[in-house]
């Protein structure tokens, strides 16, 4: 039964731990988090999704003496698994005290990190590849380089998120280690400026191979010492568990035979990242390990195919598919192991795929429905397996395995077997028919194709599919008939991937026509029946019919694009086809200067480029210079400390919520399940905890409180009903699953679950009228001009998720005489902190909330955070013991709100020209249950709709309450949505009137006239409307017309591919807040800063140093004296700053930065005096003599400030305009963004890296909105895209491939803080620019589509939702285009 081990020993960073004792069900993340001091990997999803928790692994062979080392997720990988492993973290590369490494100071010089949550795991994705890099044969690179490919650079983070700052500068760190890189190509950065000569390797930190140690020598001295290890052969692990890891399939038996065993007890893992997928419902204690069974990891390959052992990783395989070997010899069996690995490298991730294994994905796949890729391309190549059933081995076609009844827990998968295919037989090669073959291996064909909402994966695919076809040449018609053909097809909601038989006898034997390939498409439909209950299931049958029709066309005459047909010997390697002006040929014209040469968009090569206009200004030193972000360097190297780094305290306890399922229903109960995970409940806390004299409340703004806890009536699905308290966080999340709540809904209305429900029941929400948008006009005047009208037309906007990288997060410790301390991830503590007060019951000041850093906010940690903090405060309260909440992210989305959803009802009238005369609105706006901010978003979308010049405009809006999750301000509230209702009314206009959608949009821009009448005072002084310069040079520029004439050549020649253009105006209004903010000086000199703003990585720290630097030189006027190197800013702490405020709004920066300005100047003035005797008395005097001499006289070396802005100050605009360009892919839907061009006015940037950041960071967010990220809830309103698995924010991939920004950087206007202006928020709109170029394209897909009989509705005039995903684009270009597209030719 395998030997008993007694230990677990492996090595993290170079230190050596020794476990005797471990509960197996412990992951690598928990136990770094947990137990060592090392905290750079993250939590952020759990489930491998988002890259924030990996580390690098290293295994030593003491046999061939090498160290394998790759990226893995350390939320996914059980410690045990990990025994005589080295661990490297992103502490491990470099730190603060011994010196950053390369990757973290290039991370910092390249402005790559915000938040810097995601950038450990950035950091070490980037790290594996370039060390992985290093180790291969390549031709060795230039000093300071490592042998890593660009390409393979960006595509190093294709499965890590950042929801901050876009990616660009993260790409372009990643690049920069690239041998292949043009160092003159990458963005804004500390090393060199815009247009220094000698721009080279040696202005970067540098980079040299092999730096870093990742296997200690003692522990391969170890490994070597000892016999067993590490193909160990049992480990049993206590501590509550048991961790077997048998060395042969005999062993296994015995111990699954044995009585302690049963299918609920024990897990058999390989690489246990199926825990990402379905996760465990209750804590396991006994795990069996089957990568110490060596006929599990056999890799065979000979002529005839390859034997894959089950325990293979997937990285693994791709290696051994990738490799020259005998098999090869034939191209055809080349192409088939070629194909499979490209598909290969687009399952999960990188980090992933290096722990996951094939057979553990074949086994979910005939286990559970689940969506797999490999199963897909595997039954097209005719792959067979081997198994171990109780008694007997089995050898079995793949289909064959697929279509049994779900295997148990005794059925061992023992390996894949892929044939290599020839080409002149019906089958896979035969040994013996090796050479006679050889010389006419020419007609077999293998693709395989997945429409994912990403492209580069970490996405499941809507539907994959793999298709093998062998040919003959018909002598007499002289077409190509299909001999033989294996249609594959999956993840589209089928318990498992199939073979299209009927399809395949149908087409076999026949040339292929327009009329044969309608025919066995119509056959396909029928076979392709997706589930009940899946999502899309026509876009999902849709796309069975493209991929197959994209595979035959190139077999029928007439059928191929150019440069995709089949030669008669067939090959469809394809020439490129040359079109008239030589230049255009189908490709992505990403780039002026770049080419490509295939007609497709290449993800393989994930060519990115960009560029960064900004004018630096230095009057203000050092105001306005790019600095680096202050700690980004720690950020990178782990050592920035978030809430859940804090070293837990003493007797710690661990919090999750129990949520309510329901919308409105009385709880009668709360019990617990008998299982592992309930045994671990320490308590429970609920309504009935909070104190005598405390109030039910969890979050409060001006409007209203939301309770902390339902009592015995919850309102919403996700409410919290109380909070299960365990020993470890981890047993707290398992046991709150455990929870059964008793519901009942006995004299209870049914729940108001949307707006229209609202209507109908006056269930409404109130709107000071000081917040109530103002009409403007007469609109029934406004109609009475109109030339046209378009009444009651209307649009939809769903919610939006913040995901933040760090959940909500919180510790709350009692202290001394009912005081709390509060450590929250929180955006406006000072609210917190009353609301502790309130809801303990004692005085404000008994309450401390500390926030020094936010992993990501984006508005999400203002109400909700309060929720979060309250909740820990009362159970600390409650048990005297220090109390720590991690929300997981289910249940984070769960219970986060969101992004205000509406509904717009809109009636305009126009002139013919395309001016506008009138606008009515009908807004109903779901703000959920509780008022949170919702009273504002009404002004905010007036705001933002007011960019036009609507002639008159009224508006009827009610923000409904409703039992949801109250919704909340999320980045750019109200105004994402204003904005965008303004543009799709434009466009409503013009494709009624048939005009260029920019001339409707120029002709109603505002003069500035009207623009004082819109927005009052807001609209400041003429010069300062830059918006219409900015638009006229970005739309109306010569280039924006050349691109649309080569768009609408490509367009005339692609069938199947169509492109578009938009460039879209913003004007956003904001209004700065008032500011506290306290300067002290201290006896060295240094300088400590404190604000209420916080750090949420928008830079703010940055930006305050900056200033406190700039405002304390003005001391010496000939700026002598440099401070920036001794300002620190410090944590928020409500008892030593008060009147802190919120976070929000994109303002706090400057507002922070006037706080400290106005601290500054009073101790300037106290310091003056002093100054100018030493001066007159010494000559030259420094700050540090100065200091010494004010301490001495007693100079008060403190000063704080309040900072009220004044009436001119109030409220300002900001102004930009985004260009984009898509190309979409009418078989699919999918959308590429080819190229943005963003200009936008910063007024006088404090600091433009900090400033770019925050507009690529927010338009990259803003593309998540409009073209990907679906906040969906069931019937009852509960969320159910609950995690990375359904929520797809955007990825490296997903960004434009050309992203071009310019920044504005002009003095406007002396009464802003140094004439700056917002860069937070108002770029989220900009993205809209995406979305109406894809209304563009489809618009030339419906025109094309005419010609084919379709669309049923007028061509031009289409709502497209927002998001406009994959299959929502497919439905606009018409699900059906390829049936009648063929149609349209077999009639001919
Ligand atoms: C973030 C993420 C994204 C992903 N994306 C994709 C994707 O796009 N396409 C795709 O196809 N897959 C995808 N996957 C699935 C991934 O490929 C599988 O999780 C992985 O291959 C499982 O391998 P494992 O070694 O981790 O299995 P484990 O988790 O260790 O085991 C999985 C199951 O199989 C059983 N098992 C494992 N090996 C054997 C064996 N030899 N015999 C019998 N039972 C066995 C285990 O008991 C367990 O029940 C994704 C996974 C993650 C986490
Ligand atoms: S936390 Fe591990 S991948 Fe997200
Ligand atoms: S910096 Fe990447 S998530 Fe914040």
């Amino acid at each position: 039964m395998g030997k008993t081990i007694r230990r677990l020993v492996f090595a993290v960073n170079g230190e050596r731990y020794e476990l005797p004792e471990v509960d197996p069900s412990t992951t690598l993340l928990e136990f770094l988090r947990t137990r060592t001091p090392y905290k750079g990997a993250k939590l952020g999803c759990g489930e491998g999704g988002c890259g924030a928790c990996v580390v690098l692994l290293s295994r030593y062979d003491p046999i061939t003496e090498q160290v394998t080392e790759f990226s893995a997720s350390s939320c996914l990988t059980l410690l045990c698994s990990i025994n005589f492993h080295s661990v490297t973290t992103t502490e491990g590369l470099g730190n603060s005290k011994d010196g950053f490494h390369p990757i973290h100071q290039r991370v910092s010089g390249f402005h790559a990190s915000q938040c810097g949550f995601c950038t450990p795991g950035m950091c070490m994705s980037l790290f594996s590849a370039v060390v992985n890099a290093d180790k291969t044969d390549r031709p060795e690179p230039p000093n300071g380089f490592s042998k890593l490919t660009v390409s393979e650079a960006v595509k190093a983070i294709s499965g890590n998120l950042c929801r901050c700052t876009g990616y660009r500068p993260i790409v372009d760190t990643c690049k920069s280690f690239a041998a292949d890189v043009d160092l003159e190509d990458l963005g804004l950065n500390s090393f060199w400026k815009k247009g220094d000569k000698n721009v080279n390797v040696s202005r970067l930190p540098h980079y040299s191979s092999g730096g870093i140690c990742t296997f200690p020598e003692f522990l391969k001295s170890e490994i070597k010492s000892i016999s067993d290890v590490p193909g160990d052969s049992g480990l049993t692990a206590t501590g509550g568990g048991y961790w077997y890891r048998p060395d042969s399939v005999e062993d296994l038996y015995k111990l699954l035979n044995s009585e302690a065993f049963s299918e609920s007890s024990v897990k058999m893992v390989v690489g246990n990242t199926s825990t990402g997928v379905y996760k465990d419902q209750d804590l396991y204690d006994k795990y069996v390990d089957l990568r110490g069974i060596p006929e599990l990891s056999v890799v065979k390959s000979d002529r005839e195919g390859i034997e894959i052992g089950a325990a293979v990783t997937i990285s693994r395989a791709i290696e051994v598919l990738k490799a020259e070997n005998e098999c090869t010899l034939h191209s055809n069996g080349k192409l088939v192991f070629n194909k499979i690995a490209d598909h290969m490298n687009k399952v999960a991730s990188p980090f992933v795929r290096n722990t996951a294994s094939v057979g553990g994905n074949l086994i979910m796949a005939q286990r559970n429905p689940f969506a797999s890729d490999i199963a897909t391309i595997l039954l097209a190549a005719g792959a067979t397996l081997r198994i171990k059933m109780a008694s007997e081995r089995l050898s079995l076609t793949l289909e064959e395995f697929l279509e049994r009844p779900p295997c148990d827990y005794k059925t061992l998968l023992l390996s894949v077997y892929i044939p290599c295919w020839s080409s002149a037989c019906n089958s896979p090669l035969k040994k013996g028919n090796v050479d006679s073959i050889a010389a006419t291996e020419t007609n077999l064909l293998f693709e395989t194709y997945r429409a994912a909402p990403r492209p580069l994966g970490n996405a499941v695919a809507y539907l994959n599919s793999a298709f093998l076809a062998q040919t003959s040449l018909d002598k007499e018609s002289g077409s190509l008939v299909l001999d033989n053909l294996n249609l594959a097809f999956g993840a589209y909601g089928t318990d498992h991937a199939i073979r299209a038989r009927k399809v395949e006898n149908f087409l076999k034997g026949k040339p292929v026509t327009a009329s044969s390939l309608l025919e066995a498409l119509k056959l396909l439909k029928e076979t392709i029946v997706v589930k009940k209950g899946t999502a899309h299931p026509a876009y999902r049958s849709s796309l069975a019919v493209s991929f197959l029709f994209d595979f035959l066309r190139p077999f029928a005459n007439g059928l191929a694009e150019p440069g995709k047909a089949v030669h008669i010997d067939g090959s469809s390697s394809a020439s490129v086809a040359e079109y008239p002006n030589g230049k255009l040929n189908g490709r992505v014209d990403i780039s002026p200067n770049k080419t490509s040469k295939n007609m497709d968009i290449d993800f393989s090569d994930m060519n990115l480029s960009s560029r960064q206009d900004v004018e630096i200004r230095e009057e203000n030193y050092p105001i306005g210079e790019p600095t680096q972000k202050v700690g980004a360097a720690n950020q990178a190297s782990g050592e920035a400390v978030y809430v859940d780094d804090i070293p837990a305290p003493e007797n710690c306890l661990y919090g999750a919520f129990i949520y309510s399922t329901r919308p409105l229903a009385h709880v009668r109960g709360i019990k617990f399940g008998s299982s592992l995970a309930s045994q671990k409940i320490v308590s429970v806390v609920s309504v009935n905890d909070i104190p005598k004299g405390g109030e039910n409340v969890g979050a409060s703004f001006v409007f209203g409180s939301e309770s902390l806890f339902a009592g015995s009536l919850t309102e919403y699905a996700g409410q919290p009903l109380g909070v299960v308290i365990a020993e470890t966080q981890r047993h707290a999340n398992m046991a709150a699953k455990q929870a059964i709540v008793d519901y009942g809904t006995e004299n209870l209305e049914p729940p108001i679950l949307s707006v229209e429900d609202a209507v109908e029941r006056c269930s409404y929400f109130d709107v000071p009228s000081m917040f109530s948008p103002k009409q403007i006009g007469d609109f029934s005047k406004g109609m009475a001009e109109a030339d046209q009208t378009i009444l009651s037309a209307e649009v939809k906007l769903d919610s939006q998720y913040f995901f933040y990288m760090e959940t909500q997060a919180a510790l709350a410790v009692p202290d001394e005489d009912n005081c709390m301390v509060v450590y929250s991830s929180n955006q406006g503590p000072e609210v917190t902190q009353n609301v502790i007060g309130r809801c303990l019951g004692i005085p404000f000041h008994n309450v401390r909330v500390i926030t020094r850093r936010v992993g990501g906010g984006f508005g999400g940690k203002f109400f909700k955070a309060s929720i979060v903090s309250t909740a820990c405060a009362v159970a600390a309260h409650k048990l005297r013991r220090p109390v720590r909440m991690y929300v997981d992210r289910k249940t984070d989305m769960i219970m986060a709100g969101g992004r205000h959803p509406m509904k717009v009802g809109y009636s305009v009238g126009f002139k013919s020209d395309g001016k506008i005369t009138a606008l009515h609105l009908d807004l109903l706006i779901n703000a959920g249950i509780v008022a949170d901010l919702s009273p504002l978003i009404p002004r905010e979308i007036i705001g933002a709709l007011k960019k036009y010049n609507w002639g008159a405009l009224s508006l009827d809006i009610k923000v409904c309450k409703t039992n949801l999750s109250s919704k909340t301000a999320m980045r750019a509230p109200g105004t994402t949505q204003g904005s965008f209702i303004a543009e799709a009314i434009i466009e409503h206009v013009a494709s009624t009137l048939s005009l260029d959608t920019n001339s409707v949009r120029k002709r109603n821009l505002h003069t500035f006239e009207s623009l004082a009448l819109f927005y009052g005072d807001s609209a400041g002084e003429a010069p300062e409307y830059t918006l219409p310069s900015i638009f006229d040079n970005l739309a109306l520029s010569p280039s924006y017309q050349q691109r649309g004439e080569v768009i609408r050549h490509f367009n005339s020649i692609n069938k199947w591919k169509k492109r578009g253009i938009s460039c879209v105006p913003i004007m956003y209004q904001v209004a700065p807040r008032p500011a506290a903010g306290t300067v002290s000086v201290l006896n060295d000199g240094s300088v400590v800063v404190e604000v209420g703003g916080i750090e949420i990585g928008q830079g703010l720290w940055t930006r305050v140093r900056q200033m406190a630097a700039f405002a304390l030189g003005q001391l010496w006027d000939d700026g002598s004296e440099k401070f920036l190197e001794r300002v620190r800013v410090i944590q928020a702490d409500t008892l030593s700053l008060t009147q802190g405020g919120f976070t929000g709004g994109s303002t706090t920066s400057q507002s922070s930065c006037e706080a400290v300005r106005l601290s500054c100047s009073i101790l300037v003035d106290r310091l003056r005096p002093l100054k100018d005797r030493l001066q007159e008395q010494n000559g030259v005097v420094s700050w540090d003599y100065l200091i010494t001499q004010a301490n001495m006289e007693s100079v008060h070396l403190s000063a704080n400030a309040y900072w009220v802005p004044d009436l001119k100050s109030k409220e300002y605009l900001n102004y930009g305009a985004a260009a984009s360009e898509v190309e979409l892919d009418l078989l699919t839907g999918a959308a590429t963004i080819l190229r943005t061009d963003l200009v936008y006015d910063c007024g006088q940037s404090l600091n433009p890296a900090v400033d770019l950041g925050q507009v690529e960071g927010a338009f990259v967010q803003g593309i998540g909105f409009f073209m990907y990220e679906e906040y969906l809830t069931n019937s009852d309103g509960l969320v159910v895209t609950d995690g990375t698995w359904t929520y797809k924010i955007p990825t490296v991939d997903t960004i434009p491939k050309q992203f071009n920004v310019e920044l504005l950087n002009k003095k406007h206007n002396q009464n802003r803080v140094l004439s700056s202006k917002a860069s937070g928020e108002p770029p989220l709109l900009l993205a809209a620019s995406v979305h109406c170029a894809i209304r563009e394209a489809i618009r030339a897909a419906r025109a094309d589509l005419l010609s084919c009989g379709g669309p049923d509705n007028s061509p031009f005039t289409f709502q497209l939702e927002v998001p406009a995903t994959m299959p929502v684009i497919k439905e606009l270009c018409g699900l059906d285009n390829v049936e009648k597209y063929l149609e349209a030719l077999s009639a001919h």
